[in-house]
């Protein structure tokens, strides 16, 4: 160990080397129900975790904000925010301001560093009453997307 106490080794990892995890067991995010998280490295003393995000078809992530500020890369899918359809190699900065609701009408994987506590605080009455603005492209979109509307519709998140 340093004396900073970070870990200064150098890191080389597969993609395979790491394994998807549920976030609604591993608890890193505080968001609505479905997203799957692949931490690659997490330094504890600095509060730093690099990681991907999978959100499945027709996920709506609330409007949101959080004490850690993250940067995004997306690499797969479609993200859309900010009246923007965000594609692979599209980026995302976000930290203690407001921002969403984001759309992943055809679901989306992310490059995610995070600095800091990743949970997020958002208002669950308000996510329930989101109106869409993105379509879904694909036909597991069109399912994931309707999918989604309807578990909002229950209650559910
Ligand atoms: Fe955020």
């Amino acid at each position: 160990m340093s004396d900073d106490g970070f870990d200064h080794s150098f890191k080389a990892i597969h993609d395979h080397e790491a394994e998807w995890e549920d976030d609604d067991v591993r608890g890193l995010l505080t968001l609505p129900k479905g997203v799957k998280v692949k931490i690659l490295n997490h330094d504890p003393v600095m509060g730093r975790i690099d990681m991907k995000q999978r959100f499945p078809a027709g996920y709506v992530e609330p409007a949101h904000f959080h004490d850690s500020y993250h940067s995004i890369l997306v690499t797969k899918g479609r993200m859309c925010v900010a009246g923007k359809d965000l594609l692979p190699g599209d980026y995302v900065f976000g930290w203690d301001k407001m921002h969403g609701p984001y759309e992943y009408p055809d679901g989306c994987e992310v490059f995610i560093v995070y600095m800091g506590d990743t949970s997020h605080k958002w208002e669950k009455e308000q996510h329930l009453k989101h109106e869409l603005e993105w379509k879904a492209e694909t036909d597991e979109g069109k399912k994931g997307v309707e999918d989604h509307v309807q578990q909002r519709k229950e209650g559910v998140t």
